[in-house]
């Protein structure tokens, strides 16, 4: 609605994953890099944490983007579920659809045919729990372990990513042999002031804006409503943009963003 009036080929602003968009800080970097090297030296587990809309997610689509065909992954987007129900999600996302066994033996059997087939097929597999820390049964988290013993001679036949909210490190925590079997973790910050700036400029850029919109000030004022979280980022700035238009302002300014910032909610 807005498009036109700011010289925008598209909204800039969206909460999706869509990684056009992707902006990658020294933080996203750093985590996109060790998710990465989990998988490429089949280092069995990983885990990311980090507060709700911080860029997880993201991640992850931008990880499977990167490692292509060569892959097969299953992403299970929502694992409160018994730990029966999360080895049937994971058979299923990997695109088994029909006759699912029901007992973890012979789920469990499934999904080690499925490694091996992908092995056989030339390819490595990647099992991705997002949102990890809403699992509440540690019996999953122990199911999750025992999904790492399937493993030929010298390899896992998986790697296993966890992905949630900063609970989840004390989820892992609890359980020790699982805890120990991951190999590499990362906790991802918000975004500093000075990332603020470059991923709303980024963002812009990529929906074809060339001149500024928000200057030095009203990204201050952004970064301080927001706490450099992008999902903030995303809704202040697309309110303010909204609100801007309405004015028919040229730019926007810290009165707006303070305005936008009382729609946010949560
Ligand atoms: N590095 C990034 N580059 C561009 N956009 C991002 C980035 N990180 C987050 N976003 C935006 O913020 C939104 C929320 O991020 P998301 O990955 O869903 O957070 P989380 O999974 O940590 O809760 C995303 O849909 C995306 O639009
Ligand atoms: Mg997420």
């Amino acid at each position: 609605m807005y498009e036109e009036y700011w010289e925008l080929s598209k909204k800039p602003f969206q909460n999706t994953p869509d990684h056009e968009f992707l902006y990658l800080s020294s933080e996203h970097e750093e985590a996109l890099m060790r998710m990465r090297y989990a998988v490429q030296e089949c280092l069995g587990a990983a885990m990311l944490s980090g507060v709700f809309g911080c860029g997880k997610t993201m991640l992850v689509w931008a990880l499977l983007a990167e490692l292509g065909e060569n892959y097969k992954s299953a992403v299970v987007s929502n694992p409160a579920l018994d730990a029966t129900e999360l080895l049937r999600e994971i058979c299923y996302q990997f695109g088994i659809k029909e006759d699912l066994p029901h007992n973890k033996t012979d789920l469990m059997h499934l999904i080690d045919r499925i490694l091996r087939n992908n092995i056989n097929d030339g390819k490595d597999t990647v099992v991705i729990i997002d949102e990890a820390h809403l699992i509440g049964d540690m019996m999953v988290f122990e199911e999750l372990r025992l999904l790492l013993n399937l493993h030929l001679k010298d390899r896992f036949l998986l790697t296993l990513i966890l992905v949630g909210q900063p609970e989840l490190e004390e989820k892992i925590t609890n359980n020790k042999q699982l805890s120990q079997r991951i190999a590499i973790k990362y906790h991802l910050d918000r975004l500093n002031k000075e990332d603020t700036k470059n991923y709303i400029y980024h963002r812009l850029k990529v929906a074809g804006r060339t001149e500024a919109i928000f200057n030095e000030e009203t990204i201050g004022a952004i970064f301080e409503v927001s706490g450099g979280i992008p999902r903030r980022i995303n809704h202040i700035c697309a309110m303010s943009l909204v609100i801007g238009f309405g004015r028919k302002v040229k730019t926007i300014d810290a009165s707006i963003v303070k305005e936008a910032a009382e729609s946010l909610v949560g």
